[in-house]
């Protein structure tokens, strides 16, 4: 495996929810937390998002709060597709790359050739160190993974995160079924053995910025 750093960017309110009941994130981060987010983007080289994240948020993904260098977008789709008005294809810097499998592939290309460049990683899914090792193939080694918990999931189950940016907001939801920063069907295996170093640690106003990182 190649030298990468993988990090996770997620705002989480005080109850641990990264979504709300309509499951959407919109509304309960600050500015400060949005130019954090372009700050961790811009020290990165590619920009991993999830798929359903792309269709409930519709997020803008090109650097607003900070200048600096834009990192490529990276969807992984493996089943269905996406529409090319969503702002990941019309309001970007750079022209994003798609990663989907070999039953896909000929819907995504009709859909979105024109809006991204698709590659064929596996027949009916997408293994993330697949992903990784990809990626490193292309001469990337950081990448910044902006998925929901689902995504989130398969890289921690593969043991592929390196760095946590956790930022908690001032807010409580409190429904039970909503997600936390992860979301898989079986905890991670081994997880006590496992603790994460707190790297550091910034109040401004009301929202808490945490990063954690881990040896790989
Ligand atoms: N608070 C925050 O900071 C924050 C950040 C991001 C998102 N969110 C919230 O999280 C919500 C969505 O999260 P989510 O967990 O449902 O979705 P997600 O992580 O954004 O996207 C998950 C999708 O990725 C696709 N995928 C591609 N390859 C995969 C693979 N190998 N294994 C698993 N999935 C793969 C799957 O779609 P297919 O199988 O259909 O292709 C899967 O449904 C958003 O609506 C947003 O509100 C919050």
């Amino acid at each position: 495996m190649i030298n990468y750093t993988l990090a996770i960017n997620m705002a989480m309110t005080i109850d641990g929810k990264v979504e709300r009941p309509d499951g959407k994130w919109y509304g309960l981060t600050s500015k400060n937390d949005k130019a954090k987010m372009d700050y961790y983007r811009s020290q990165h080289e590619v920009l991993i998002l999830g798929k359903n994240s792309i269709i409930n948020d519709n997020p803008v993904i090109h650097l607003r709060y900070t200048t600096g260098n834009e990192p490529l977008p990276l969807i992984l789709i493996r089943k269905g597709t996406l529409s090319p008005k969503l702002n990941v294809f019309q309001n970007t810097r750079i022209k994003p790359l798609i990663i989907t499998t070999e039953e896909r592939f000929e819907e995504i290309s009709n859909d979105l050739k024109d809006f991204a460049t698709i590659k064929v990683l596996g027949k009916n899914n997408i293994s993330p160190v697949d992903v990784v090792q990809y990626l490193g193939s292309l001469g990337y080694t950081k990448y910044l993974l902006e998925g929901g918990p689902s995504l989130n999931s398969i890289f921690f189950e593969n043991n592929l995160v390196t760095t946590i940016y956790l930022t908690i907001v001032p807010y409580l939801i409190g429904e039970k079924k909503l997600s936390g920063i992860i979301s898989g069907n079986t905890a991670l295996p081994n997880f006590e053995m496992k603790s994460w170093k707190l790297e550091s640690i910034e109040q401004i106003q009301d929202e808490i910025f945490l990063k954690y990182g881990k040896e790989i």
